[in-house]
């Protein structure tokens, strides 16, 4: 690795200097999970080094269209984004909240670095694999971009990022990872990004829309049963990381869609009445036959559900763009 490429990459760890509280977290979070009279695991533990993994197998599966949908969308309107994000400013620093691979983003750092266009890429995501994965692809790919990777969860990196920076600040939150959250816990999020945000700093979230429920179930149980075992690979992880003993076999992934709410929902279903042992948390789990645990929820909107989000949180609209379907839209807003 060259000195210059070096010089421009760098990763911050957020909790560098306490550890060992994310695995407390982990520990605690599935501790109240699986004793609920629901039971419930959040999807922000999918993403270890194999669920990332299984999460890159998952975008390039023919049902899974939402990657696909805003590739499309900035490969299209790469240009006007540009023109949205910086008609005629000197330059921004542009933030990526669960920045992933970065597959789809690249496509708008391509086109703004060929623009010429001075501007500074900080990732940030959970996961410090992907994350050093898409540094290290962006020092070969993109070797004079500015880039500093953050990695934390979503609202630990929003505390810190109260400042009065004089640059623009972009914040991109791509993917429809916005729904993983609830409504209640969304609002929350973008309240938050709003107050840490000045005047004239834009947002860009992606949002996957409304459409024929058998595609969005397609999406989330396909044939190949990668999206199964990126759901299983959470009860892998407790047998890994906590001492649990799930047998994987004793459990099947089902998708339910609400076409009202637009909250796709995942479970995973015990088959047989069974008792799981998870040493670490000294805790026994008892499942009764067909007893559901949820696992993840992935919100499905329309446009009055979006432009409500930004108003209600305190954005202003400035554009949408969406995909030749209108199964994806990626909207700009600023803050007044
Ligand atoms: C990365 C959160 C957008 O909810 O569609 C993919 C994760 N889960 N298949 C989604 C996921 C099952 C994905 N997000």
């Amino acid at each position: 690795m060259s000195k210059l490429l070096q010089d421009n990459t760098e990763t911050i760890e957020l909790n560098s200097s306490v550890h060992s509280l994310p695995d407390q977290e982990f520990a605690r979070d599935v501790t109240r999970g699986l004793s609920a009279n629901r039971k419930y695991l959040s999807s922000k533990y999918f993403y270890d080094e194999k669920g990332d993994e299984l999460f890159q197998q998952i975008m390039e599966l023919d049902e899974y269209y939402l990657t696909r949908s805003e590739y499309s969308i900035f490969d299209k309107n790469k240009e006007r984004i540009l023109e949205t994000f910086c008609a005629d400013c000197k330059g921004f620093n542009l933030l990526e909240f669960g920045a992933g691979d970065g597959y789809k983003t690249k496509v708008l750092l391509r086109h703004f670095a060929e623009q010429n266009t001075n501007f500074h890429y900080s990732p940030i995501d959970i996961s410090a694999n992907s994350l050093e994965q898409l540094t290290n692809t962006l020092e070969i790919e993109l070797p004079k971009l500015k880039v500093s990777g953050l990695r934390g969860e979503y609202f630990q990196v929003l505390e810190g990022l109260k400042s009065n920076q004089e640059e623009r600040r972009i914040v991109l939150f791509l993917g429809s990872n916005i729904g993983n959250f609830t409504k209640q816990i969304a609002i929350q999020f973008l309240d938050q990004l709003h107050s840490a945000l000045n005047p004239g700093d834009l947002v860009m979230i992606g949002f996957d829309l409304k459409k024929d429920p058998s595609k969005i179930l397609g999406a989330y149980s396909d044939k190949s049963g990668v999206t199964s075992a990126f759901n299983l690979n959470l009860l892998s992880r407790i047998n890994r990381e906590l001492g649990g003993n799930f047998n994987l076999n004793n459990f099947i992934h089902s998708p339910y869609y609400d076409p009202v709410s637009g909250e796709c929902r995942s479970y995973l279903i015990s088959t047989i009445e069974q008792t799981v042992h998870i040493d670490d948390l000294n805790m026994q789990a008892h499942f009764k036959a067909w007893e559901a645990i949820h696992m993840e929820i992935s919100t499905k909107f329309d446009l009055d559900g979006t432009d409500e989000l930004a108003t209600t949180t305190g954005f202003k609209i400035e554009a949408n763009f969406f995909d030749d379907k209108k199964w994806f839209v990626d909207s700009v807003w600023s803050v007044k």
